[in-house]
């Protein structure tokens, strides 16, 4: 079997997790040469999310499932040697395109809850394992839609009524909460600061339903969503001072969202202001103006958000 399309080693590596999972789901691959190949052919695929579709494929082309099955789905999964489908990151924009797109959503079984935020209408097979997808096309055994899902026992925040006194730095935090304006602390050692700032987070305003899902798809690229359930808290990131600026700002091999997009509609608090790389903090000044952040690496460019930027909000434009 080989792969074509400019495959990753994560990608190309497919080949081996999807030959074994198909043998381990009892089916046998034809005793022939196959070739998958991953179109548009000039775009570099990455990820273990490819896993899923190439086995579908192979699958509908050797009539385990019928041929036009997949028609009009957006398929995305990891796949185990035993035939299990393993969870992936990026399922909720995956399943906002697909509904824009009129199509229905085939994901892991574990990201069902957080793809079935996309639309009340949209058709989502979400499956532990391959047989239980062929089993869903035959009729046998119909897998039920997800419903969504929040998180209904958050760990409890720490309180604002552990400072003593304190007025005006309490008064402070609690306009800056209610109106998203920028803090600067400055004070003596053991004044308080470090211990105001992590009791931010339990009087910042919950997110409404447009926020909440804006904030849990870039949570979800960054493969930061818990358990497939949502959240209505606001993020709060806390980087150490060592941060890099493909950390804070986003980049790496995958041009990843950084601290600062992770923050958006909530809090960057950064402790320890000074300590931090000058050139680190520079690059925040930039997403600052704009309300944007924009990585371009050797074969990609993306655009993110910012937290707390412009008064409109970005949507999250990845363009390759
Ligand atoms: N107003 C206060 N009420 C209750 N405890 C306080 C108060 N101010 C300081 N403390 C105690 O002092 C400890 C040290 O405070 P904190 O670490 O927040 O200081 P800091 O201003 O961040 O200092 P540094 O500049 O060294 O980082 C806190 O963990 C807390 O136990
Ligand atoms: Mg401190």
């Amino acid at each position: 079997m080989a792969i074509v399309g400019l495959p990753d080693k994560a990608v190309s590596e497919a080949r081996e997790r999807v030959r074994s999972a198909l043998i381990a789901s009892g089916l046998a691959l034809p005793a022939r040469r196959i070739t998958v190949n991953l179109a548009p052919a000039d775009v570099p695929k990455e990820g273990s999310h490819y896993d899923l579709p190439i086995a579908l494929g192979l699958m509908a082309a050797i009539g385990a499932i019928p041929p036009d099955a997949l028609a009009g789905f957006t398929v995305l999964g990891e796949l185990g040697l035993d035939g299990s489908i393993a969870p992936v990151a990026g399922v909720l924009p995956a399943a906002i395109g697909a509904n824009s797109r009129d199509e229905g959503l085939i994901c892991p079984a574990a990201c069902g809850t957080e793809a079935a935020w996309a639309s009340p209408d949209i058709q989502i097979i979400a499956a532990k394992s391959l047989i239980q997808i062929a089993n869903h096309f035959k009729g046998t055994q119909l897998l039920s839609r997800p419903q969504p899902k929040v998180h209904e026992r958050e760990e409890t925040l720490l309180d604002l009524r552990d400072i003593k006194g304190q007025e005006s730095a309490k008064r402070a935090l609690e306009i800056a909460a209610a109106g998203g304006h920028h803090l600067l602390m400055i004070g003596s050692p053991g004044a308080g600061k470090s211990m105001l700032a992590a009791r931010l987070p339990s009087i910042l305003p919950p997110l409404s339903p447009s926020e909440l899902l804006e904030v849990s798809m870039i949570a979800s690229v960054a493969g930061e969503i818990r358990d497939g359930a949502l959240t209505a808290r606001r993020p709060f990131r806390a980087p150490h001072h060592s941060a890099s600026m493909a950390a804070l700002t986003g980049g790496g091999m995958r041009a990843k969202p950084g601290e600062i997009s992770l923050a958006h509609q909530g809090v960057l608090f950064l402790d320890e202001l000074p300590e931090f790389d000058p050139r680190v903090l520079d690059s925040l000044r930039q997403p600052l103006e704009n309300g944007e952040v924009a990585v371009s690496r050797a074969n990609h460019r993306v655009t993110a958000l910012y937290a707390g930027g412009g008064d409109e909000p970005v949507p999250l434009r990845p363009c390759l």
